[in-house]
């Protein structure tokens, strides 16, 4: 049977129940929640504990969306895993979630596209269901951003947050339903924007004392991180909207990436949706990087923001530079 598409057959997520508010970091560094809010719209976000790491975050996103479709490890082809804070480089994680899960007769793998690998996991899902590889994709994103997070640098740690999000995907059989349009984009060249050391490239100094000064962290340029956002995000708008020549206007929910509200309030006026059809939980998650687009869908599914039928457009912007639009009628 010729497929034409893939959709996606249940969703789920899981966030640390410990929150860390404005009033949290106002006595941490020097910042005030009314800057934090009116320049980023987060109010709070979640913070993972020292015992626990992505490969079980993931692994709890993965079982609920499992039990969601009623589904046995077993029946997963493709587990693929979508992080920038892995547990440890190697092997990659997917291969250590793949043994929690039990996934015996599935292969595993990392894709590294940082916020926006978890669209680029669905495209890589479609490819392989598509071309007859694999039946049953677990698309599984999942981010500690609290460890990669330099705790005294005001610019960076409002911003982020924990969390992982997941989805199971299959073949569409309906014509129409499932992802009508992906695109998927990335610019080695504006790396520098947004990065994080150390690498093999700049090995871990022997002096733990020195590696916490200097290493380990992420470096952002924040406001040309936010200008290439949005152009990024607008282009994939068109491309997607273009490829399924559907209209702007027609979607009926904007999932974009958590960033910041003013990025994604500047997405969703470029797509023409009023704010009131796109979804945001950036004020209660912070930005949690590859996660925030499953987290969002799960979100929106279960508080019926998404239907039967739905067009749903998802769009996502990262490190890399990376960028990438995902259209789906649900
Ligand atoms: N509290 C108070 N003041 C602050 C804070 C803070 N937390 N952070 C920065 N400031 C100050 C700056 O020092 C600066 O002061 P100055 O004018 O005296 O120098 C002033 O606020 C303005 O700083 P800007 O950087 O110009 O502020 P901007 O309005 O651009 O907001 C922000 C900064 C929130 C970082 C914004 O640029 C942004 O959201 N950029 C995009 C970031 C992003 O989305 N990153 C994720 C990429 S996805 C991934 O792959 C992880």
């Amino acid at each position: 049977m010729s497929v034409d598409t893939i959709r996606l057959i249940s969703t789920g997520m899981w966030v640390p129940t410990k929150v860390l508010t404005n009033a949290d970091l106002e006595r941490m560094v020097d910042t005030t929640d009314e800057w934090i809010v009116e320049r980023t719209g987060i109010r709070e976000r979640r913070i993972a504990g020292d015992d626990i790491g992505v490969v079980e975050m993931g692994y709890r996103a993965a079982q609920d969306a499992l039990e969601g479709a009623g589904m046995e490890p077993s029946d997963v082809d493709a587990l693929i895993v979508s992080t920038a804070t892995p547990d440890r480089l190697l092997p990659a994680t997917a291969c250590d979630m793949q043994a929690k899960l039990d996934l015996h007769s599935a292969v595993a793998f990392d894709v590294w596209g940082a916020c926006t690998g978890w669209l680029y996991s669905l495209n890589v899902a479609r490819g392989l269901i598509i071309s007859g590889q694999i039946e049953t994709a677990l698309c599984v994103a999942t981010e500690k951003m609290s460890a990669i997070t330099d705790w005294t640098d005001r610019s960076t740690c409002v911003l982020f947050g924990d969390a992982a999000g997941a989805a199971l995907v299959q073949r569409s059989e309906e014509k129409g339903r499932g992802i009508l349009a992906s695109y998927m984009r990335s610019d080695g060249s504006l790396a520098e924007l947004l990065h994080r050391a150390p690498s093999s490239a700049q090995p871990i100094p022997i002096d733990v004392a020195e590696l916490t000064a200097r290493d380990g962290y992420m470096r952002m340029a924040g406001r040309e991180v936010f200008k290439n956002a949005v152009r990024s995000m607008c282009e994939a708008v068109d491309a997607v909207l273009d490829q399924a020549g559907v209209a702007k206007g027609e979607i009926d929910l904007l999932v974009p990436h958590q960033a910041n509200i003013r990025i994604i309030e500047a997405t969703a006026k470029y797509a023409r949706v009023p704010m009131e059809r796109v979804w945001v939980n950036v004020d209660r998650y912070g930005n949690t990087s590859s996660a925030t687009v499953p987290v969002a869908i799960h979100e929106a599914r279960q508080q019926g923001a998404i239907k039967d039928g739905s067009l749903v457009l998802m769009v996502a912007f990262g490190a890399g530079l990376t960028w990438a639009g995902t259209l789906l009628r649900w």
